[in-house]
Parts: structure tokens; sequence; C-alpha cells
């Protein structure tokens, strides 16, 4: 009797043993985009300073009808037979007392130089992490003006616990489009200049 106690409490032992030895896994997940939080992408090395005070949180709209899920990991959507011009996109996902969001996943999407999305595949599509400094890069094209919309990227953003925001940013340099459109918000815009390699475009992200 004695004998089968111990046996039992040695057995007990060594599972309880066993199951501390087990790492908790770590399962965060957003199931509203499709990605595990994975970490801080690599330093950018960006140096970005937040544009303005991060008293309130980025403005949400329509996600619209053309979202894909579950896009490649990648900060260059250029393809090799485009004719847009190159839009290098950055910024800052911060929350709302500007502190940066690591990791946070940035989705963006948007449609080709001739106003067509690709419902298919994944032309000009991409999500990446922010890394420490909470900051991202896209390197893509402009897209441009389609039925009843002003030129617009979109763009889902998500950290680890917080909410998700999806919303859409516009260029300045589009008044006339701009303002016939009825999702279009001034709070919206973007930064944009001109440089020799094309446009560069800033936007930073509150959630
Ligand atoms: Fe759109």
């Amino acid at each position: 009797m004695s004998s089968t106690f111990n046996t039992r409490r040695r057995i007990l032992n060594s599972i309880a043993a066993a199951c501390l030895a087990i790492p908790l896994s770590k399962s965060a997940y957003s199931k509203s985009i499709g990605y595990a939080f994975s970490g801080p992408a690599a330093d950018r090395d960006l140096g970005l300073l937040p544009l303005r005070p991060c008293t309130s949180g980025t403005r949400s709209t329509t996600a619209g009808p053309f979202y894909t899920p579950s896009t490649p990991l990648r900060s260059d959507l250029r393809e090799p037979d485009t004719k847009g011009s190159t839009l290098v996109l950055e910024g800052l996902v911060m929350t709302s007392d500007c502190r940066p969001v690591v990791g946070a996943v940035i989705d963006i999407w948007h449609c080709d130089e001739n106003g067509r999305y690709d419902n298919v595949g994944y032309r000009y599509r991409g999500h990446q992490y922010t890394d420490a400094a909470g900051s991202y890069q896209f390197t893509t094209i402009r897209p441009t003006i389609y039925t009843g919309r002003t030129e617009h990227i979109h763009v889902k953003v998500q950290g680890e616990g917080t909410r998700l925001l999806t919303t859409q940013i516009y260029f300045p340099d589009q008044q006339a489009h701009n303002s016939q459109d009825w999702i279009y918000k001034d709070e919206l815009l973007m930064n944009l200049k001109k440089t020799d390699q094309g446009w560069y475009g800033r936007f930073d992200f509150i959630l």
C-alpha cells in the first residue's frame, strides 16, 4: 500500500515538475486582422519625434470593401511594372500619452496608379511591425483617385492589447478631390513633400 502511494506521489511530482518546466506560450494574436504579435521590428533608426501632442486618438474611418487580411510581411510594396511615383511613408505609432507602441502591426492597402485594387492577390498590400521607437516605414507608390474617392491609403494598426484602428490617410495636394469626398477628414492628412526620389509622406497614428 505504502509502495503504491509512494509511486503515485513520485508520478504526480514528476508531472508537476514537467508542467513547471513548460514555458508559458505567448498566444497574443489579432483575430481581426490575422497577425500574431511577434515583437518589435529591427530598429529603423528613423529618429522621428512626435508631430504633435498625443492627446487624442486617430480618427477611425471605414475600411471600405477592398480589405484583404493576412497580407505579406514587407516594407516595399512597389511592383516591377509600376508607373506610379514612389512614395516613402513613415511615422510613429503611439499611445495617447506619447509612448511608442512597440511591435504594433501596421497593415496598409491602396489602389494602383490606375485606381484599381488587386482583390485577388496582394499588389499594394503589406504589413509590418513597429520597432522599439514605435516607428514604421513603407516604400510604395502614390495611388490615385477613383470613382467617388480622392487619393488615399487605407491603414489598420493594432498594438498588443490596444484597440484596432482602421482609418484612411490623405494627400494635401489633392484639395479639389478631397473636398468632394464624403469620407475625407482634414485631420487625416499626411505631411507630404516632393523629394528627388519621388514623394515623402509622414503620418503618426495614436491608438
Ligand atoms: Fe479605397
